[in-house]
């Protein structure tokens, strides 16, 4: 047992404060064998400031009465994960950041048959890359996030990065009404604009958690935003920290502390690690806070536990770099794909996976026409091995995280801003930006390509990249 596994056991808890385990976090491993998750119907307590504690019914999680577990896997250890189907309705479960094989990928027809009721589909690979990365079904989408079907997945560095915790964030909105009961998560309006926001935002299904964490200790938080369609506009406490990974892999180059003025954009299927320094005093609290609309909110609070950890951030190696092969930029091949509006309203059809009457959104000017649909070529064929830049260019007024899997690319210059040089598979396309990226086209397979505003995805903002 490491020492952060120790802590998060005897929780090292103040009166009222949560452990991560008692807030309804629950970890699971791979290092004890295969990992069984099934997904299920459940209900949870939604306690809101103002509002109050109210049940809410119908909501999909992997645990009863609880969120979908972190699930932890170690880097270049192979994994092995039953997912069973508890729903009435399909799923396939995906791997959003990890590069592994194309049937692993949990992409309905394009890697594999769906998932239907009481079946068990066995997930097995080895992520190559350490870092935090989380876990969707892929099939019956919207409706299954919306409802809850969201969890982190967190690839372990083999060598213990020495933090003293390890914090979760699993950012996501619900739409309740007064009663707590689930409002409708799909409106056209919406999806034809910038998606349909939720009204109550969670950390780990809690509306503004505090988690008791060691004074003066060095913690990880893990940042994931898992919500179908929400930015989040993040700003920090003003104490000692940094911001060491973005979607997955080590920063190199710093990212600005991001404070009230200047909060940092977090899109919908985004990630971000940072180390913080915890104040020496028992029982300071830090809040990490949002901007929803035109109020600020607290997302976490931090509250110092215990004597004195007396750790300093200097005492943190930099993690080490995952095995991404740079793509050769001078002799890349440019490939221009196209998001914008689509007047040709036929809906798609997904077969098993739940399909909507509207298109509204397309690649290349064409809508996806569905996950079932055979015959679709894919949006650009590359050949295994070579490096190409792909040239993104939103033609809309709305903001879309396009996400690639399978693969890992790097920023290269945008005609609005200075990008970030960080390998990412997300990456957020401002209003009518270009962004050029690069990749070396190094795993084989037909990879999902797609805005990650999930109702965009699924009004034609999708399709696929082959390579081979
Ligand atoms: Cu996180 Cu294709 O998705
Ligand atoms: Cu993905
Ligand atoms: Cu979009």
């Amino acid at each position: 047992m490491n020492r952060r596994q120790f802590l998060l056991g005897s929780g090292a808890v103040g009166a009222a404060g949560l452990t991560l385990a008692a807030g309804g976090t629950q970890f699971l491993a791979a290092e004890r064998g295969p990992i069984s998750l099934r997904s299920r119907m459940t209900s949870h307590v939604f306690n809101r400031p103002g509002v109050g504690a109210f049940e809410t019914e119908g909501l999909i999680s992997l645990a009863d009465n609880a969120p979908p577990p972190v699930v932890r896997l170690t880097q270049g250890e192979r994994a092995v994960i039953h997912m069973t189907n508890g729903l009435e309705d399909y799923t396939t479960m995906h791997w959003h950041g990890i590069r592994l094989p194309n049937a692993m990928d949990g992409v309905p027809y394009l890697t594999q048959f769906p998932i239907g009721q009481d079946e068990t589909f066995e997930y097995a690979y080895t992520p190559p890359d350490a870092g935090t990365y989380w876990y969707h079904p892929h099939c019956m989408t919207m409706n299954q996030m919306a409802l809850g079907l969201t969890g982190l997945l967190i690839v372990e560095e083999p060598e213990d990065a020495g933090f003293d915790l390890d914090v979760p964030l699993n950012l996501k909105d619900f739409r309740l009404d007064a009663e707590g009961q689930l409002r409708p998560f799909f409106t056209p309006r919406g999806a034809a604009r910038g998606g349909t926001l939720g009204n109550v935002s969670t950390t780990n299904w809690s509306v503004e958690p505090i988690y008791d964490v060691p004074s003066g200790g060095l913690v990880r938080l893990r940042f994931a935003a898992t919500d179908t369609t929400r930015i989040y506009k993040l700003a920090f406490p003003d104490v000692p920290g940094r911001i060491i990974a973005w979607d997955g892999h080590p920063v190199e180059e710093d990212i600005a502390w991001p404070m009230a003025d200047k909060p940092l954009w977090l899109g919908p299927g985004q990630r971000m690690d940072v180390a913080l320094r915890v104040p020496d005093s028992e029982g300071s609290e830090v809040s990490f806070t949002g901007q929803f609309g035109t109020s600020q909110r607290t997302v976490v609070t931090l509250r110092a536990s215990g004597a004195s950890r007396r750790r300093d951030l200097a005492e943190l190696k930099p993690l080490p770099r995952n095995p991404i092969a740079e793509p050769d930029v001078a002799n890349a091949e440019i490939r221009q794909l196209v998001f914008g509006w689509t007047s040709d309203g036929k809906g798609s059809n997904n077969g098993l996976c739940g399909s909507y009457g509207y298109t509204f959104w397309s690649i290349d000017r064409s809508p996806w026409p569905g996950d079932a649909v055979e015959g679709v070529g894919p949006l650009a064929t590359l050949e295994l091995g070579k490096s190409y830049i792909l040239r993104l260019k939103n033609e809309s007024p709305n903001l879309h995280p396009i996400h690639l899997h399978g693969l890992v690319f790097k920023p290269l210059r945008s005609n609005q801003r200075q990008l970030p040089g960080n390998y990412t598979d997300t990456i957020l396309l401002m209003k009518n930006e270009v962004v050029d990226i690069a990749l070396k086209a190094d795993n084989p397979g037909d990879w999902a390509f797609h805005c990650h505003v999930i109702e965009h995805q699924k009004t034609g903002l999708a399709g696929y990249i082959r390579v081979a």
